[in-house]
């Protein structure tokens, strides 16, 4: 193993992985990419097939996005948010506002932090409010909002979050719209809309969050749309809730704002929550949360960047054939396995097998071998290319999934 492996292993922890399978492998040590292809430290090529963990959109080092960061550098990296504004963090939020109909952007650092500021928010919005009886979050079985601890409460995956309960908050779980609580003291309900990812891909029926929408109507309750893995054209539209014609009270958004480039996130709300914070400094209505890097502006230039691409490169249409092929190939390539597509979100469940059986992994791990790069979610296999993925790439994805899963399934 070369020296970097070897300090890798030496000195790294990594995300949502057992350490001991990693130190008895090889890791691939990512060094440069373009467009679709990620490049290791020893020259091999791979097809970045979940478009680095759901962030990537218009491809790595997208000429665009690359000069407006390097742009923002000459200027200025970073500078506060506590009592100060700046230039790329401005636009970026006027421009959040025209493409939700929402008013107010608050800006944090990954989807994580996003969905706190959510659940944050929608309870100090009630105290305002004078309805201090609303504290409690409805939240949905096998959702997945993040890993700090008000995004874990309201996620619903034991295997990543049960080791916490003891540090989290109660919430009404419910598994459908018909399970959700009669009375006045709910704050809100989170909710992946229109598909929940982590939990595998699983797709919402139709007309589900619209039926949602009209309950936080009647019940008075807020809805928080967490667009974390959604936004950004993932689903087809620019956001899922679109789709359906819904415009929620909170939106999360965070991995592709930037285009999967730099971590940068944002929490947008209606004018009633925000007008709802106003009043004498003595009334200590302030919303008290924030983070070093809030409105960062290297991050805002990337954001803006990739704002201007979808424009210039009408990428909202070239989804829609994308997605077709997308589609099309998953039902050839997983015949007899549980297929599910939505946008460009492909997803390819293979068993039933036991965990433990790691059979997800395995079938990642030759894929990995044929030069294409993915992971799994227990026994689902997720193919979530970036946009700029030429038809040739998408077909040899599609064909390396397939061979991949004959290997090992048989
Ligand atoms: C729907 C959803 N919300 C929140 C998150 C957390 O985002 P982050 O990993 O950037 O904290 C994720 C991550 O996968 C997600 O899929």
């Amino acid at each position: 193993m070369n020296s970097l492996a070897d300090s890798d292993h030496r000195y790294l922890w990594h995300p949502f992985t057992q350490m001991k399978d990693w130190m008895a492998e090889e890791p691939i040590i990512i060094a440069s990419a373009e467009g679709t292809v990620l490049r290791d430290t020893a020259g091999r090529e791979y097809l970045d097939a979940n478009s680095s963990i759901w962030t990537n959109l218009h491809g790595h080092r997208h000429p665009k996005i690359t000069a407006a960061i390097k742009e923002q550098l000459d200027l200025i990296a970073h500078s506060s948010f506590l009592g100060l504004s700046n230039v790329p963090a401005i636009e970026l939020a006027k421009q959040l506002c025209k493409l939700t109909k929402l008013d107010r952007v608050f800006y944090s650092d990954d989807g994580s932090t996003a969905v706190e500021v959510a659940i944050k928010m929608a309870l100090q919005y009630w105290q305002h409010r004078g309805q201090r009886q609303r504290t409690k979050f409805v939240a949905f079985a096998d959702a997945y909002h993040g890993d700090t601890l008000g995004a874990v409460s309201v996620g619903g995956i034991d295997l990543f979050h049960a080791t916490f309960k003891p540090l989290l908050f109660d919430v009404i779980r419910v598994s459908r719209v018909s399970d959700l609580p009669s009375g006045d003291d709910v704050a809100a309900v989170v909710i992946e809309p229109l598909i929940q990812g982590a939990a595998g891909m699983r797709l919402w029926p139709r007309g589900m969050l619209r039926e949602l929408r009209q309950w936080c109507d009647r019940s008075g309750a807020l809805l928080i749309a967490d667009e974390v893995m959604t936004g950004f054209g993932r689903t087809g539209t620019m956001f899922a809730c679109e789709q359906e014609g819904v415009c929620p009270d909170l939106m999360a958004v965070a991995k592709g704002l930037t285009g999967g480039y730099l971590p940068l996130a944002a929490t947008l709300t209606t004018a009633e929550i925000f007008n709802a914070f106003l009043g004498d400094y003595s009334e200590f209505k302030t919303f008290f949360h924030g983070h070093s890097y809030t409105g960062n502006q290297l991050g805002c230039a990337a954001a803006l960047a990739n704002l201007q691409v979808f424009g210039e490169e009408k990428t909202l249409e070239k989804l829609a054939v994308l997605s077709a092929q997308l589609s099309a190939g998953l039902q050839q390539c997983g015949s007899g396995a549980d297929v599910r597509c939505l946008g460009m979100i492909g997803a390819v469940e293979i068993g039933p097998y036991p965990l433990e059986a790691r059979m997800g992994i395995k079938v990642c791990t030759e894929m990995r071998k044929r030069g294409v790069l993915t992971r799994p979610i227990g026994n689902v296999i997720v193919l979530m290319p970036p946009y700029c993925v030429t038809r040739e790439q998408l077909e040899r994805m599609l064909q390396v999934l397939y061979d991949s899963i004959h290997t090992v399934c048989g």
